[in-house]
């Protein structure tokens, strides 16, 4: 993990880029298999495997977010984002991109639009970050944007 802060440096020029669900152009799917593949153990809460082609191209095509993009940054995809269905958060970034500033700013850009109502019972009316205990980074990426303690789930693995 880098320690290395990001305050001082300029911020780069951040840019939001839907993915397409449906016929979904290789060059985006191949950018979010990147991602994945270089993704920290210590970051994964659903799944600990990487995934085939077959099995990611079938993942994005089954519409997971309510809204998902790649982060564009220096003319190149270094990144992904997401609002989820329950107004779940989620990011990751190139770790060559990390420590830029790059994740704080496409939060803010994804968080322009308000979160879906509340459902009673099944949906917060606000944003929530769903993290692994050991993930420093993304606990202090989202506290840093405003978050804070809000759920404690325990899972009993058998
Ligand atoms: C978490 C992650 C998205 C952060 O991306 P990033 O672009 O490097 O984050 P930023 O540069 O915008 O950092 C913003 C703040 O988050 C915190 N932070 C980010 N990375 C950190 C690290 N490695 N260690 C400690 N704090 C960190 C800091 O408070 C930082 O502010 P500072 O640089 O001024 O100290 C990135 O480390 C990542 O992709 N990790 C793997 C995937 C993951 O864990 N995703 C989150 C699951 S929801």
């Amino acid at each position: 993990m880098k320690e290395e802060s990001s305050i001082g440096k300029i911020s780069p020029r951040v840019e939001l880029e839907s993915i397409r669900n449906y016929m979904t152009p290789y060059h985006q799917a191949k950018a979010l298999f990147d991602l994945l593949a270089e993704r920290p153990a210590s970051a994964n809460i659903s799944h600990s495997t990487m995934p085939t082609w077959d099995e990611h191209k079938a993942f994005i095509s089954s519409c997971p977010y309510h809204r998902w993009f790649l982060i564009v940054a220096d003319d190149r995809y270094v990144g992904a984002c997401y609002h989820g269905h329950n107004n779940e958060l989620g990011i990751a970034i190139l770790q060559q991109y990390q420590r830029r500033g790059i994740a704080r700013i496409a939060l803010q850009m994804l968080m322009e639009h308000p979160p879906k109502p509340a459902l009673p019972g099944s949906r917060p009316g606000h944003y929530v970050a769903n993290i692994a205990p050991g993930n420093v980074a993304s606990m202090r990426l989202f506290r840093a944007l405003g978050f804070g303690d809000y759920q404690v789930t325990l899972a009993k693995r058998s």
